[in-house]
């Protein structure tokens, strides 16, 4: 079946319509006219792979990487770098249309990576010991693709990965290990599971802030644009309270606690809240306080009224007005009872940083529904070569 690449798709995708049918197909370029063969179908829509490229779309370039198209890691190469910023603009925008019917979209700028190649600062590899494969999954597939030099690694992982393989070799890495991850630190890098002895906890320096992390912890993988990303989500955050979700080792939690009297970060990895209390200690910053708890059981808590998990000064805070809550969420975006929860505090402004465009919407809808306006959106371009992008969208309320 022959085909012309209309836009890429949320999800990475190229839509086109053939013979009646709404097809997708995996690796194209906006503007390609291609002959697929459909994979499988899912109710009206077909999932079609490239045979031939039979006219290349003017945004075609030669993927530089040789595991292309079989390494389940990046499926953007195909495209020039200014093609997969238009692309992931495009998918912002149509995300916000279709799925939280958005009609005024703010107009915003997708901020482009400094380094579009060898900039992931964190990774997870996986490892198969029986067949001594260590790499990403393949594509749509939970087999390993033996991967031994990876183009969007930053140098000091790729050797590290380079170690990980010797190791592989002489029979010294982990059998039961399933997967490797590692960080990259100021004072080193970090693997988890270790290679001998204990995991190493690192610290990273982003703004002049000092973090404490390991390899098991949440953190942005791309250095190259956190600080703008961090700069642009607090911009104009100030006052006397913030709350913020989903607070991880602290990204956020520090220059937060800087701005504000009073911050409450959320987190329910135990881990994360560990180092996110012992970099604000280490900074001597003691405006911010951070809960392990589940958000969603925790704003359930506040808003029975059971601030007990909170000192003092943050319950009497909490009882006050909310100037600014910032939330991160996972990929799968905020429970509705997190919204709901969030609603319930009446925060003057709200910024809600995401990686995925499609659960943004989804919560967007409601937020805006609750009686916020969107005030500006920003994208970062964090994962080049995929079709991942983040986002930052700033909220006010309307009362
Ligand atoms: C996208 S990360 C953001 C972390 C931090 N803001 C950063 O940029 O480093 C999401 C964080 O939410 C935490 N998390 C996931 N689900 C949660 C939940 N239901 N309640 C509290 N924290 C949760 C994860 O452990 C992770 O640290």
């Amino acid at each position: 079946m022959e085909v012309t690449i209309e836009r890429i798709l949320p999800g990475g995708l190229g839509l086109a319509h053939a013979e009646g049918q709404t097809i997708m197909v995996a690796l194209a370029a906006p503007g390609d006219r291609l002959r697929v063969r459909i994979d499988r179908v899912k109710g009206n829509v077909a999932f079609a792979l490239i045979e031939e490229i039979l006219t290349p779309s003017p945004h075609r370039v030669e993927p530089p990487c040789p595991y292309f198209g079989r390494c389940g890691g990046c499926d953007f190469q195909q495209m020039t770098y200014q093609a997969q910023l238009e692309a992931k603009s495009e998918i912002i925008r149509d995300c916000l249309r279709r799925l939280a019917r958005i009609e005024n979209i703010p107009d915003f700028q997708i901020n482009a990576a400094p380094n579009p190649w060898h900039y992931r600062s964190r990774a997870q590899w996986q490892y198969d010991a029986v067949r001594q494969k260590l790499g990403y999954f393949e594509s749509g597939s939970r087999q390993v693709c033996d991967v031994a030099e990876c183009a969007v690694l930053a140098p000091e992982l790729q050797n590290t990965l380079e170690s990980l393989r010797t190791r592989m070799q002489q029979g010294s890495l982990r059998g039961s290990a399933r997967d490797f991850r590692a960080v990259v630190g100021d004072d080193g890098i970090s693997i988890a599971p270790p290679l001998n002895g204990k995991l190493a906890d690192i610290t990273r320096t982003i703004r002049g802030e000092a973090y404490r992390l390991n390899a098991e912890s949440f953190f942005q993988a791309n250095d190259g644009l956190v600080p703008q990303l961090i700069e642009t989500a607090v911009a104009e955050a100030t006052g006397e309270t913030a709350l913020e979700l989903y607070c991880g080792v602290g990204l956020f939690t520090l220059p937060l606690a800087r701005r504000f009297k009073s911050v409450i970060g959320v987190e329910s990895d135990a881990a994360a809240v560990s180092f996110a209390r012992e970099s604000l200690a280490n900074a001597g910053l003691k405006t911010a306080e951070v809960v392990n708890r589940d958000v969603g059981i925790w704003l359930e808590d506040v808003k029975r009224g059971d601030l007990s998990r909170l000192s003092e000064k943050s319950a009497a805070a909490l009882r006050g007005p909310i100037d600014f809550v910032l939330l991160d969420p996972p990929r799968t975006g905020a429970e509705s009872r997190v919204i709901a929860g969030v609603l319930g505090l009446e925060p003057q402004r709200i910024s809600y940083v995401s990686c995925d465009p499609a659960t943004l919407a989804r919560d967007l809808k409601k937020l805006l529904a609750g009686g916020y306006a969107l005030r500006s959106l920003a994208a970062f371009d964090m994962f080049p070569q995929t079709h991942h992008v983040e986002v930052v969208a700033h909220l006010e309320s309307n009362s």
